[in-house]
């Protein structure tokens, strides 16, 4: 249900970022949809905010389907208000929220193949802060 060509939602990544994340997308969430993604030669360029094409297309599929669409009771990527008074909790505690779910938001925020680390890095694109 996934494998299909997936919006852009946020803009950032021009065509190349895209095109990337899509042909990520096929890869992650069809051929080995319970493998943990491992830091491996997939990670390139990932300085900046979510070059990571494998991140990428974890949050594009994932994170984004809620936390770029309002209406959805998420927060919102960048939304620096919404986010400020769960900050408080701290980084981990947000992680461990993901990880349980909270609310409409379910476990894993549909990305059961996401580390600690990644929810890490996925957590502060959500929130606009550099990682
Ligand atoms: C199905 C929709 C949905 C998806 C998918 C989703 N979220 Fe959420 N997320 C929510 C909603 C709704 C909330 C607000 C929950 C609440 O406070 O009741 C939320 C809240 C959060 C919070 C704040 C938790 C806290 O303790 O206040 C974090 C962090 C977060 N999401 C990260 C992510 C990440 C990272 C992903 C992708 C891996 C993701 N979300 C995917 C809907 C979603």
């Amino acid at each position: 249900m996934f494998c299909s060509d997936i919006p852009c939602h946020h803009g950032r990544l021009g065509a190349w970022g895209l095109f990337g994340a899509t042909a990520l997308l096929s890869l992650a969430a069809c051929s080995r949809p319970a493998e943990t993604p491992a830091t491996t030669s997939a990670s390139v360029a990932a300085s900046a905010p979510l070059a990571d094409m494998r991140l990428a297309g974890l949050y594009d599929r994932a994170c984004a389907s809620c936390h770029e669409v309002t209406g959805t009771g998420a927060p919102q990527h960048g939304d620096r208000q919404a986010w400020a008074p769960r900050e408080a909790a701290g980084v981990p505690a947000l992680v461990a929220s993901v990880r349980q779910g909270k609310g409409a938001m379910p476990p894993m925020g549909w990305c059961p193949e996401c580390s600690d680390d990644d929810l890490t890095t996925l957590i502060a694109h959500l929130r606009g802060v550099p990682q």
